[in-house]
């Protein structure tokens, strides 16, 4: 056992409870105040502690160089009891098979054939619209990915079912997303209303998606969504993935690959509706390269301003906001021994906001983005999707997803945030708004009377 000290633990922790009702009270600023008091400070939640760790150089160690001394920790492997053995939450030898198994659905080509279905939604979204027409900007966004997942996933064959599988997501979201239930395991076996409602829930989802998956092997495969590519998946020994184990992968793309990039788009049409001079010259951009026509992949290397307004709102409003580990052995981290069983903390959230890399950190400039800041930052003092070798699977996936909705709606559409104070929000598995977003449909200016002259788009 090494004679480093153990990292401290930040004070005002009480009995029993610890930091949570500090924690509980508003979760980001409580992080940022960890940050603020050194490399590595702690915080007791209930029976739990857990170290934030905040220098990029210990978070590469962590995700990157010394992963093999980690797995997930106690919150995200909760969520195991629904997702099952499900890329976010599986391990070891189960996780890496699965990683192979899924890799080539998610390739850069094969990624760019759902271009097209995507801005096709995006347009159909945008037509809709009624002049002045007032909606939850949130709701719009979950359904309009969630139909984008399910069509790149399932081709058509959740269609009729689609309503029934958000609700159910949501409804497991809400029960596991606040961490209470891994806290306080035993909350799940009170005869509470909430607790039937899960359990329906789970039911639902597994109906569907085993439903869906043993129907298309009935019909022999075929198809050409994610579906078919993982159902036609050998390993080297010619083996496939069981029906659980397909269900456990939909399950877990569904919940991992909707939510986040609706909330991404949110963020997005909210940042800009209150940051007029970004988007008019995003529009500027948008009009001169598109015209008429809508996005496709082609089209995205130049509109560098689009890629730079979702980097810059994954910056600001990351919808994964946190990433947990626990130590699978001893270890050392910033001069403190990590005793096994540790659990580590590190947080987007904090890390994007650190004045270091990002100057003037709580404004929205998509221009810092557009001189190859990505390429001089260290590698971890920006990571919207994690890195090494848990990172995101769907990266790609959803760069290009936000990329060409934010393109093919702003062609026809403003969207116009009627409430002035700005995001609260719920940290849960992602970043939620605290409520509705209560927003404005309008037609989008015409290019004319646009602000920016369109020689000053780069
Ligand atoms: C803005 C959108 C998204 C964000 C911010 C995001 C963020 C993340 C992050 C931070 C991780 C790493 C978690 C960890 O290391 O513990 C992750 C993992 C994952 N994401 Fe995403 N994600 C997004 C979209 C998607 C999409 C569209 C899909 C699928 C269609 C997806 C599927 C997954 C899966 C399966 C994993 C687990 C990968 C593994 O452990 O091998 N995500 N995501």
């Amino acid at each position: 056992m090494s004679s480093a000290p153990l990292p401290p633990l930040a004070p005002g922790a009480l009995p029993l409870a610890g930091h949570f009702v500090a924690y509980r009270a508003d979760p980001l600023a409580f992080l940022m105040s960890l940050a603020a008091r050194g490399r590595l400070v702690g915080m007791r939640l209930g029976p739990i502690e857990a170290f934030l760790v905040r220098e990029p150089d210990d978070i590469e160690r962590v995700l990157v160089t010394e992963h093999r001394r980690f797995w997930k920790d106690r919150m995200t492997r909760g969520l195991g009891r629904i997702l099952g053995d499900g890329l976010l939450t599986s391990e070891g030898d189960i996780w890496l098979r699965h990683r192979r198994l899924l890799a080539p659905a998610f390739h850069r080509e094969r990624i760019a054939t759902y271009g097209s279905d995507m801005a096709l939604a995006a347009e159909h979204f945008a037509l809709a619209r009624e002049p002045g027409e007032v909606r939850d900007l949130h709701a719009d966004m979950m359904r309009l990915t969630l139909e984008i997942v399910g069509k790149a996933l399932f081709d058509s064959d959740v269609g009729p079912r689609a309503a029934d599988v958000a609700r159910a997501l949501d409804a497991v979201v809400d029960r596991f997303g606040t961490g209470l239930i891994t806290l306080f395991p035993w909350i799940e076996r009170l005869p509470l209303p909430d607790n039937h409602r899960t359990r329906e829930a789970i039911a639902t989802l597994d109906d569907v998606l085993l439903g869906v998956v043993r129907a298309r092997r009935a019909r022999g495969g075929g198809g050409s969504d994610l579906l078919s590519m993982l159902l036609a998946a050998e390993d080297d020994a010619g083996r496939g993935l069981s029906d659980r184990e397909m269900r456990d992968e939909l399950m877990t793309l569904f919940l991992a690959g909707h939510e986040t990039t609706a909330l991404a788009l949110s963020y997005a049409f909210v940042l800009l509706s209150k940051n007029p001079d970004a988007e008019a010259r995003l529009r500027a951009e948008i009009n001169t390269v598109l015209g008429d026509a809508l996005p496709t992949t082609e089209h995205l290397a130049r509109l560098p301003f689009v890629r730079a307004t979702i980097l810059e709102t994954l910056r600001l409003y990351p919808p994964a906001w946190a990433i947990g580990r626990e130590a699978i052995e001893e270890t050392s981290l910033a001069g403190y021994r990590i005793p096994k069983g540790t659990q580590l903390w590190i947080s987007q959230w904090v890390n994007h906001r650190d004045a270091r890399y990002f100057p003037e950190p709580e404004r929205f400039l998509p221009e810092r983005w557009l001189g190859g800041l990505e390429r001089a930052l260290p590698r971890f003092a920006y990571y919207p999707f994690g890195g090494g070798p848990r990172i995101c699977i769907g990266n790609q996936f959803s760069l290009l997803e936000a990329s060409l909705v934010l393109a093919t709606i702003l062609r026809r559409v403003r969207v116009r945030v009627l409430e002035q104070r700005p995001l609260a929000f719920v940290p849960m598995i992602t970043l939620r708004p605290t409520g509705p977003i209560v927003v404005a449909y309008e037609p989008a200016p015409k290019p004319d009377l646009l602000r920016v002259p369109v020689s000053a788009v780069p």
